[in-house]
């Protein structure tokens, strides 16, 4: 099959056919939103269904294969597209868990692993992955991406698109992957889902274009397009980011589809009066696919008629999903990963993943916990809760494979005596439990709180605008917190949650978001010190509602706060600072940073700088150290960050030992977007700065000159 045989066979499609290949349907499988009606087996084989989404298993696969191939009269194969957001049988940690290993390399591993399993499954392509920049915590997926930092989610980007499509996506093992959801839902307004967004053309170059871009220039094979609009106009028809940036700039050739039911609901943003125009307006800005709404098939020929829709958008589009069907292999096997034969589960895997990812927020010392403890008492809702370990999105997994938090530690310490007391459900009133699990917390010698939020208060359709522990949760920890014992508190959740009293008050605190299969394992090691928590985070995790939305790389304010002085840009009523910065994350060693260097003092155009910077390790156990590089523009024609994320590194540090920790900057990565968005270095005076998170007090400081 080449591209001859794509023409040919354009030529011989109907018009139907045609809107059929751009037509993507569920047919039972999972509900991923609200039903609008399912392809028919009498659809598939009148060849109005290109694509089936979020069907997987081989019986179901292989029999609507062989309708579409056997049954219909150019005898197309269809292609199977599913949500993969973090594992397919096996469960990774989430995306935003995941992130916090700062890892490239695992992100790439766990989508390799994932896109094996999927693709065994019959999937050829996933909906994956979440590029979505988030720097708002109402907003529930978050937990389906990177975080809030552009650099973070190029690699991310990167490194997902390698792991699920690989060297060749005609491998039965690889899936093609669609960059998502392009773009801006992370800044929906109030971070309620499918909401408008609206931002500077500064903005939207800077922070959420990138990760799609490296997609992109990854080989990505598909874009979907996101629900909300971007300052007024609605992304499934905006031709100017569809066609103009992705299609014309970046060169883009690959499949863009609408989201779920997404060209339909053109009407619902007051863009299009029926779904004729809804549908004109879609092919218009270059979208190819519809999933779910079924307009294209439908409408587009009364567009075509009423003369709001061309044909050549149309062979366009259709040339497109061949192509991609083409690449996947499917005229030559329609087959190939439908009877493909399934991995092994990545358990081990799925453990180092979630190793990677516990994030120890505070500890005064009590972490790890002594050999002396002897009696310890698991409390709260989160503490034996399997399926909630998973997460969100997660059609196929089995939670059973995930070990709960209370199995962890029993497994993990025979020697002790572990009581449990739920004290009371995830969510609503009954306080009926919190007297037992007191008595529970009295008798012993450590308390691990295990609150949250349950799997599905994070993901799509999962805003809150109270990201606080939900139900009588906190009634719980105040009541165990009372007890007077040690507590070590374990926070599940799919976003940074308000819980700056158990900060405070937690002897420590651990963020386990979503771990998936490795959870009750990992955080057992974690706490009993056997193994160093290694997450650092992605984002900055806000101690009031008001401080959202929150991030490090701000512009400066007109009058900082950096005096005393009443009239400087701060609260009345908390702090300027969030509870965590991005990037913090304790150890259980303790590493300091010295001896900040530049190889030079002035650079100019296409010249490199290396950045070095002495780390020891000051305690008695081997160290995993994250150091970050950020950098700030002291004066540039258009307000700069005040910090801008460059480089990561993660350092190895045996007890005592002391390394020196080396980054390359090109000058070109100091540059800053003009006024037409285009990358230009100015020449005048950056800070180099490195540290451990993003907390400007901590970090180290070098400055250097452009003479560009
Ligand atoms: C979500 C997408 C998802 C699609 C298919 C939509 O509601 O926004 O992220 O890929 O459904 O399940």
């Amino acid at each position: 099959m080449n591209r001859d045989a794509i023409e040919d066979l354009l030529a011989r499609m109907t018009l139907a056919e045609k809107l059929g290949q751009m037509t993507m349907s569920p047919a039972g499988g999972a509900k991923t939103g609200p039903v609008r009606g399912e392809a028919t087996t009498e659809a598939i084989r009148a060849g109005e269904v290109g694509s089936l989404l979020n069907i997987w298993g081989k019986a179901a696969t292989e029999g609507f294969q062989k309708l579409a191939v056997e049954e219909t009269r150019l005898g197309l194969p269809l292609f199977f597209g599913v949500d993969v957001l973090h594992g397919h049988d096996t469960v990774f940690p989430i995306p935003i868990a995941e992130a916090s290993a700062f890892d490239p390399d695992l992100w790439e591993k766990t989508a390799r692993a994932a896109a094996a399993e999927a693709a065994a499954d019959g999937a050829d392509l996933t909906f994956a992955p979440m590029l979505d920049t988030a720097r708002d915590p109402r907003w529930g997926r978050m937990a389906e991406g990177f975080g809030e930092d552009p650099l973070v989610g190029m690699r991310f980007a990167a490194a997902k698109v390698r792991g699920f499509q690989g060297g060749d996506l005609s491998s039965p093992a690889a899936i093609a992957a669609t960059a998502k959801h392009f773009v801006g839902g992370g800044a929906a307004l109030a971070g309620r889902e499918y909401a408008a967004a609206d931002m500077s053309d500064r903005t939207l170059h800077e922070t959420y274009l990138p990760p799609f871009r490296v997609a992109i220039e990854s080989g990505c094979a598909a874009v979907m397009a996101a629900f909300n609009s971007v300052a007024g106009v609605p992304m499934t028809a905006n031709v100017p980011l569809l066609r103009g940036y992705l299609r014309e700039k970046l060169g883009f050739d690959g499949v863009i589809m609408s989201d779920y039911a997404a060209i339909e609901e053109l009407i619902d943003h007051g863009v299009a009066a029926d779904r004729v125009e809804a549908a004109a307006l879609a092919l218009k800005a270059g979208v190819d696919i519809d999933m779910v709404s079924g307009v294209y098939l439908s409408a587009l020929p009364e567009a075509i008629s009423r003369g709001i829709a061309d044909m050549r958008d149309i062979d366009a589009a259709v040339r497109r999903i061949l192509a991609l069907k083409m690449k996947l292999g499917l005229f030559d096997d329609p087959f190939r990963r439908i009877r493909a034969t399934k991995p092994l589960p990545a358990i081990d895997l799925a453990l180092e993943a979630a190793r990677g990812a516990v994030t120890l927020l505070t500890n005064d010392g009590i972490l790890p916990f002594a050999d002396t403890v002897r009696r310890i008492a698991v409390v709260g809702p989160l503490a034996d809760a399997k399926a909630e370990m998973v997460g969100p999105w997660t059609l196929a997994a089995d939670p059973q494979q995930c070990a709960s938090i209370l199995e962890g530690l029993r497994a993990a310490l025979p020697d002790c005596d572990i009581g449990f007391a739920p004290g009371v459900f995830i969510d609503g009133q009954d306080v009926g439990g919190i007297i037992e699990a007191q008595a529970l917390c009295e008798a012993a010698d450590l308390v691990i709180l295990c609150v949250g939020e349950a799997a599905n208060m994070s993901g799509e359709a999962a805003s809150r605008a109270n990201p606080g522990l939900p139900g009588r949760q906190q009634q719980l920890a105040e009541a165990v917190l009372a007890s007077g014992r040690p507590v070590v508190a374990v926070l599940f959740s799919g976003r940074p949650l308000m819980v700056p009293f158990l900060a405070e008050k937690a002897r420590a605190l651990v963020a386990a978001w979503f771990l998936g299969a490795g959870a009750g394992r990992a955080v057992a090691e974690v706490l009993a010190g056997r193994v160093d928590p290694a997450g650092r985070l992605p984002v900055t995790w806000p101690r009031a509602v008001g401080q959202i939305p929150i991030h490090f790389s701000e512009r400066p304010a007109s009058r900082p706060l950096e005096s005393d002085d009443p009239f400087t840009s701060k609260y009345i009523d908390t702090s300027n600072d969030p509870l965590f910065p991005f990037g913090h994350g304790l150890s259980y060693a303790k590493v300091r940073l010295d001896g900040l260097q530049l190889d030079r003092n002035e650079f100019k155009s296409g010249e490199r700088i290396r950045v070095t910077v002495r780390a020891e390790n000051l305690s008695s156990r081997p160290a995993v150290e994250t150091v970050f590089l950020f950098s700030r523009d002291r004066v540039a024609s258009f307000a700069p960050q005040v910090l801008e994320l460059k480089d990561w590194a993660k350092v190895e540090l045996a007890p005592g030992e002391t390394a020196t920790v080396a980054f390359t900057l090109d000058a070109e990565d100091l540059a800053c977007l003009d006024a037409a968005l285009t990358p230009r270095l100015e020449p005048g005076d950056f800070d180099i700065l490195v540290g451990l998170s993003a907390d400007r007090r901590s970090l180290l400081s070098a400055r250097l000159r452009c003479r560009a």
